[in-house]
């Protein structure tokens, strides 16, 4: 270890969440469509596909663990072997070693040029890479918290083990694996609840904050983030936007810890004259925060894909009735991985993660993903009428739509829906 304690990790320390500027993105996806080639010209088909089979959630798994253990953090101070690595988290050296080699040969984590002539546990000397240094939870775009929540097996992955069970009968995948729906399960669990909360918080850096700025979001004065979690996303919002308000609505026992969140950060308790907290269930109208006669964004940011289809336009019902009696002040932004792909092999790491989280959502609430046509429909059905899809560099799209009035069917459906 560096014997000035200093974090020799500095210069992959740095915000590295933006995304270049589009056409330099077009460029850069056309010249990896070429490497994709390539390398399927180069490697035989069977070899391919079995490495495709075997090293995907291999890899997936050892991020994953090397993120539970926290070596990205121990490494911070300067390179380490796998013995003094194992010894400080409590680890086997042999298998570490292993766990690190695999790690390295996929571009994650480094392997100090001084040591690469001898390999082994005692010898060889790990650092932290560009990729490693975002498991750390000190990182300005720390991706710890949402792969432990995303990958981890008290979340997600066992689920994956039924996924035939799953395509097979369409039933229910999460509630299979672990016997309850999983936002029961987070709400009886506080521990699992409140890693995916900050899970959740660590999507701002992930999608380089395109979210924020590939999005007209000034022309609001008010802000109500439904369902926002612990608030990283509007607390962003308000910082840009130094005029505006917001609400921050949520689950109780959520709210509750988000207070607290808000409370210990001083950059978000600057923003206390200007942010209100909502608790309560978003299929209860009378639960929502009131509509305001200002220009208001009612935001869901990666809700409606949570639900089933039936579950989405009730949610979203419940709020076109909550955008009541100032419904011309309201627009509905759904920030969603909206579907894009006609299903041609693609290198765009976007495209792939759009239907990556397709199955994951099919798996953990059985949720989907929508292309437009689908967000087209939902939305007419709960009230709404689709104005825009406005694309960012990211994975994300914000789905814009105004309120259509309430007609007496609706509030038939609605009455219907709450008996
Ligand atoms: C995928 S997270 C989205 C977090 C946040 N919008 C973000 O992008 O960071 C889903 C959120 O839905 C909330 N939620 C689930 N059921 C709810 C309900 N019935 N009423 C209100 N919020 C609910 C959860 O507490 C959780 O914070």
């Amino acid at each position: 270890m560096n014997r000035k304690g200093a974090d020799v990790d500095r210069r992959y320390m740095r915000d590295k969440s933006q995304v270049p500027p589009k056409p330099v993105v077009r460029l850069g996806l056309a010249i990896l469509r070429g490497v994709n080639w390539i390398q399927n010209s180069i490697v035989p088909a069977p070899m391919r596909i079995a490495d495709l089979s075997f090293g995907g959630y291999t890899l997936s798994e050892v991020v994953r663990t090397a993120a539970a253990l926290g070596i990205a953090d121990k490494l911070a101070q300067g390179p380490m072997t796998a013995e003094a690595l194992a010894d400080d988290i409590g680890a086997d050296p042999e298998r570490l070693f292993r766990l690190m080699r695999f790690a390295t040969v996929h571009g994650i984590f480094k392997i100090s040029r001084a040591s690469r002539r001898q390999q082994g546990p005692a010898t060889t000397l790990f650092a932290n890479n560009a990729l490693s240094a975002c498991l750390r939870e000190d990182h300005p775009n720390s991706q710890k918290h949402l792969i432990l929540a995303v990958v981890g097996k008290q979340h997600l992955s066992a689920g994956w083990q039924e996924l035939e069970w799953g395509i097979r009968t369409k039933g229910r995948i999460f509630e299979k694996v672990y016997g309850e729906a999983f936002f029961e399960r987070c709400a009886n669990d506080m521990a699992i609840e409140d890693t995916y909360s900050k899970g959740m918080s660590a999507l701002d850096h992930t999608c380089g904050n395109t979210i924020l700025q590939d999005y007209a979001w000034g022309k609001y004065a008010h802000y109500v983030d439904i369902a926002g979690a612990y608030g990283s996303f509007i607390a962003e919002l308000l910082k840009a936007n130094p005029k505006s308000t917001g609400v921050l609505f949520d689950q109780s026992q959520v709210i509750h810890r988000a207070r607290k969140v808000w409370q210990e950060d001083a950059s978000r308790l600057a923003l206390a004259g200007r942010i209100s907290f909502v608790a309560g269930d978003f299929f209860k109208p009378e639960t929502l925060p009131c509509a305001q006669s200002k220009k208001t964004a009612w935001i869901l940011r990666q809700i409606c894909h949570d639900w089933p289809d039936e579950e989405t336009v009730r949610i979203l019902s419940s709020i076109r009735a909550a955008m009541e009696p100032h419904p011309q002040e309201c627009t509905l932004c759904l920030v969603e991985a909206v579907i894009t792909s006609k299903g041609e092999p693609t290198a765009d790491v976007r495209d792939r993660a759009r239907t990556a989280s397709d199955l994951h959502m099919m798996i953990q609430h059985d949720g989907k993903e929508r292309d437009a046509l689908q967000w087209a429909d939902i939305l007419s059905k709960a009230g709404f009428k689709l104005t825009k899809i406005v694309s960012t560099r990211s994975v994300f799209s914000i789905v814009e739509a105004s309120p259509v009035p309430i007609t007496s069917s609706m509030a038939v459906m609605d009455a219907t829906q709450a008996a």
